[in-house]
C-alpha cells in the first residue's frame, strides 16, 4: 500500500499536538513552520544558522509572537529543560555528519520532562529527489541522519513513533525550483545555472502537470520520528 499524501504540518499536528506548547523549530529557514505553529497556539522559537534565512523569516513575520534567534543545532541558544518539543523539519541532514550526535544531545538538553524531539526527513527516493540530485546528491547525508536517529539512545533519546508519508510538492516553473533549492544553500546557485540544460528537461519530464500554467507536481517521500527521553 502506498503512503498517505499529507502536508508536513498536518503530520506534525497529528503526532505532537503543538497548541499551548513551547516549541523550538531548529533550522527554521524562512519561518513558514514557525508562523504556522504560532497561529495554532504554540509559543515558538525559530533557530536558524543562516542570517539571510533568518532575515527573511523576520520580514515575513507580521506579529505572530514568535521569537527568532541565530544559532546552530549543535549548540542551541536555549536554556536547559525549556521546551516541550524540539522540531527538525528537513534540517537534520544539513548538520555535518560527525556533529549529528551533538545536535540530538542538544535537543535532549532543552527538553522538559515529557517533551519530544520531532524529526522529519526527506527520504532518498521519489521524483523530487531524482530532480534535486541533479544539483546535489544528498544520499550520503540523508543516510547519516537516519543512522544518527537509529543511535538516538546515545543522546539519551528513544524512538516513540515512526511514520512515513508523501508530500506533494508543486512548483510553477524551473525558476521556482531554483529559488527553493538555493534558499537552503546559496552555493547551489552556480551549480544550478551551470546544469540548467539538464534540469529544465528533467523538470518537464518528472512528476505530473499541476493545475496552474507551467506547474509540475512531484512526490517527496518523508519519514518522521518522534523521540522521547530515554528512561531507566
Ligand atoms: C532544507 S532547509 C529546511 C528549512 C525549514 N525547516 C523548512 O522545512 O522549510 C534546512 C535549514 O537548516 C538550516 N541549517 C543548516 N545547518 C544548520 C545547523 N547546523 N543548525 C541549524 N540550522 C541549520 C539551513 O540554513 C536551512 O534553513
Amino acid at each position: 500500500m502506498g503512503r498517505e499524501v499529507l502536508s508536513d504540518l498536518a503530520v506534525l499536528e497529528r503526532l505532537i499536538a503543538p497548541a499551548g506548547k513551547d516549541v523550538v523549530d531548529v533550522g527554521c529557514g524562512g519561518g513558514a513552520l514557525v508562523r504556522a505553529l504560532a497561529a495554532r497556539g504554540a509559543q515558538v522559537t525559530g533557530v536558524e544558522v543562516s542570517e539571510e534565512q533568518l532575515a527573511s523569516a523576520l520580514s515575513d513575520d507580521h506579529g505572530s509572537g514568535a521569537r527568532y534567534v541565530i544559532g546552530h543545532a549543535q549548540q542551541l541558544p536555549l536554556e536547559d529543560a525549556s521546551v516541550d518539543a524540539a522540531v527538525f523539519m528537513r534540517t537534520l541532514h544539513h548538520v555535518p555528519p560527525n556533529e549529528l550526535g551533538d545536535a540530538l544531545s542538544e535537543a535532549r538538553r532543552v527538553l522538559r520532562p515529557g517533551g519530544v524531539v520531532y524529526v522529519a526527513e526527506p527520504l532518498a527516493e521519489g521524483d523530487f529527489f531524482e530532480l534535486t540530485c541533479l544539483v546535489e546528491d544528498e544520499r550520503a547525508v540523508r543516510a547519516a541522519a537516519q543512522q544518527a536517529l537509529a543511535r538516538a539512545w546515545l543522546a539519551g533519546l528513544e524512538r516513540a513513533i515512526t511514520f512515513e508519508y508523501d508530500v506533494r510538492l508543486c512548483l510553477t516553473g524551473v525558476e521556482a525550483l531554483r529559488a527553493r533549492l538555493v534558499s537552503v544553500d546559496p552555493a547551489r546557485a552556480t551549480r544550478f545555472d551551470a546544469l540548467r540544460g539538464d534540469i529544465a528537461p528533467a523538470f518537464a519530464r518528472l512528476g505530473e502537470a499541476g493545475e496552474r500554467a507551467g506547474e509540475r507536481c512531484f512526490s517527496q517521500p518523508m519519514r518522521t520520528d518522534v523521540l522521547r527521553l530515554l528512561t531507566g
